[in-house]
């Protein structure tokens, strides 16, 4: 096995070490050597043991002091413990209750899980058990609460919009949406895939002075280039064939509001030439029109290109690249904010399983380690991707390493393999046919998985040549190109 470093530790786990407090277990029972041997062996587990000779002697207890655990027989001479459990429950809806019982009656038993229970045992009961299932339970609900504690600093600070994140860049992004909200500057997002682009967009958008008109999203990589221009300025009738009415163009749609430019570097140079006429003038004419139109719009750019590399390479207009990149907006990868990750998979966490009506709480030590420690090449839309399959699948109320995709475990700086793929690809089909449909199954995170794969591998075969790459694949080197960056593969 490969050694993992130590993950970043989340603020919630400092916390922890900083104020540890011992749970408290109230312990009842009219027998005492029982409760002899429990306070005994629970004490040396490190508990604050606290314990009742009868139930109301149980209650009084429950009422003085924060109990974080009950274990309660059930039958005893004055009253019993289901009603034990029942003040338990009023006074803390959060305890974490166990029953014991002589007999194994499982009616009174069931009726104590109804109560809210969380497990019951029958005397005589191995020690090591109770022991191991006083420490799980203690522990996750100790996650719930951090849970809790971390989704109210989340409503605070560490979101706008939506946009979640606790590391200096991110708060900086919120301070500049912020900050720009009064204006109509032209805005220019630079990250890569999955890093929040399109979010940032719809946020500068409806915090503005704008937001009450269209936001208007056009990506330009999507766009045939025959097509953009009629797309963007819109067409008069027999502009070209099969123009056979008048339509509008999405600037005009965008009217008052604003127009948002995706993977802006894919824009040819006829269209360049286009657009930094509507920056410069905001005018602009229709196709196959002859009067200018006004536009009153906003601008809002992005790519995962390095434009500056492309002005370089005389791929984009200079000139261009300055009109756009007035209010330069900059989302760093999510390896380089490493902060944001316990943060986010809480958020997707609370998503999906509030989506999928699924009772998963937390995420478990082990998995937040996992998370912390991964490179994610597929940025922040990667992680959610993870998180949701995990909430899919997952059993219990915490998510368990076992539940997140396999390629996590390789330490960081790493990305998924491709040779992994191939494996996990074949041994599917080996199966017979395809892998099981139904929970879980999540058709788009298998199609990017599968063609992130067949891109790497075309580009190893092609000894990084990038045209013949495509070719290997049978696709356009424009399509090859735009996948190829949307994986940010090189
Ligand atoms: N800071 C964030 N907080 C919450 N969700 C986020 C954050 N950043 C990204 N996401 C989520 O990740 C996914 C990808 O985000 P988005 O589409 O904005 O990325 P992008 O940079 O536009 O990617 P691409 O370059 O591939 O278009 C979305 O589902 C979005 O909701
Ligand atoms: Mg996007």
């Amino acid at each position: 096995m490969t050694q993992r470093p130590t993950p970043v530790r989340s603020s919630t786990q400092q916390a922890d070490d900083e104020g540890a407090k011992k749970p408290r277990i109230l312990i009842v029972d009219d027998e005492p050597s029982m409760r002899d041997v429990l306070r005994i062996v629970l004490r040396r587990d490190g508990y604050d043991v606290v314990v009742a000779e009868n139930g109301n002697q149980a209650i009084a207890i429950l009422q003085q002091q924060p109990i974080d655990l009950l274990l309660s027989d059930i039958r005893m001479p004055d009253i019993s413990g289901v009603e034990v459990l029942r003040t338990a429950k009023t006074v803390n809806r959060d305890i974490v209750a166990f029953m014991m019982t002589a007999f194994a009656s499982t009616d009174t038993a069931v009726e104590a899980m109804r109560l809210g229970a969380v497990d019951y045992f029958t005397k005589p009961f191995s020690m090591d058990e109770l022991r191991f299932k006083v420490r799980q339970h203690l522990e996750a609900s100790r996650l719930r609460q951090e849970n809790v504690l971390l989704k109210r600093a989340l409503n605070t600070s560490y979101s706008f919009s939506n946009i979640i994140g606790r590391s200096e860049a991110m708060l900086g992004v919120f301070k500049m949406i912020e900050t720009i909200a009064r204006t109509s500057s032209t805005v220019l997002i630079t990250g890569e895939s999955g890093t929040g682009k399109d979010m940032v967009a719809r946020a500068v958008h409806y915090n503005s002075l704008r937001r009450d008109h269209p936001f208007v999203a056009l990506n330009c990589g999507a766009v045939p280039e025959t097509l953009l221009e009629s797309e963007l300025f819109g067409h008069m009738r027999g502009a070209f064939t099969g123009a056979d009415t008048n339509k509008k163009g999405l600037i005009e749609v965008a009217e008052r509001g604003t127009i948002f430019l995706d993977e802006i570097g894919e824009m040819n140079a006829t269209m360049q030439v286009k657009l930094l006429r509507v920056l410069q003038d905001r005018r602009y004419r229709r196709l196959g029109g002859t009067e200018e139109v006004e536009a009153d719009i906003r601008i809002i750019a992005a790519t995962n290109q390095d434009l500056p590399k492309l002005v370089t390479d005389g791929r984009f207009r200079e000139d261009l690249f300055y009109r756009l990149n007035v209010i330069p907006i900059q989302l760093p990868p999510l390896r380089d904010r490493p902060e944001d990750i316990p943060l986010l998979a809480e958020h997707f966490l609370g998503k999906y399983a509030t989506q999928m009506e699924k009772p998963v709480r937390t995420i478990s030590h082990a998995a937040q380690e996992l998370l912390t420690a991964y490179a994610w090449p597929g940025n922040v839309r990667e992680l959610e991707n993870a998180i949701e399959r995990a909430v899919a699948l997952e059993q219990t109320p915490a998510i368990l390493p076992e539940s997140l995709p396999a390629h996590l475990p390789s330490g960081p700086g790493s990305v998924p393999r491709p040779t992994s793929m191939a494996v996990t690809m074949s041994s599917d089909r080996a199966e017979g046919g395809l892998p099981d449909l139904g929970e879980g199954f999540d058709l788009e995170a298998r199609g990017e998985e599968f063609y992130r794969h067949y891109i790497a591998l075309a580009l190893e075969r092609a000894g990084g040549v990038q045209t013949k790459a495509a070719e290997l694949l049978g696709m356009s080197f424009r399509s090859f190109r735009y996948y190829a960056k949307k994986f940010n593969i090189r």
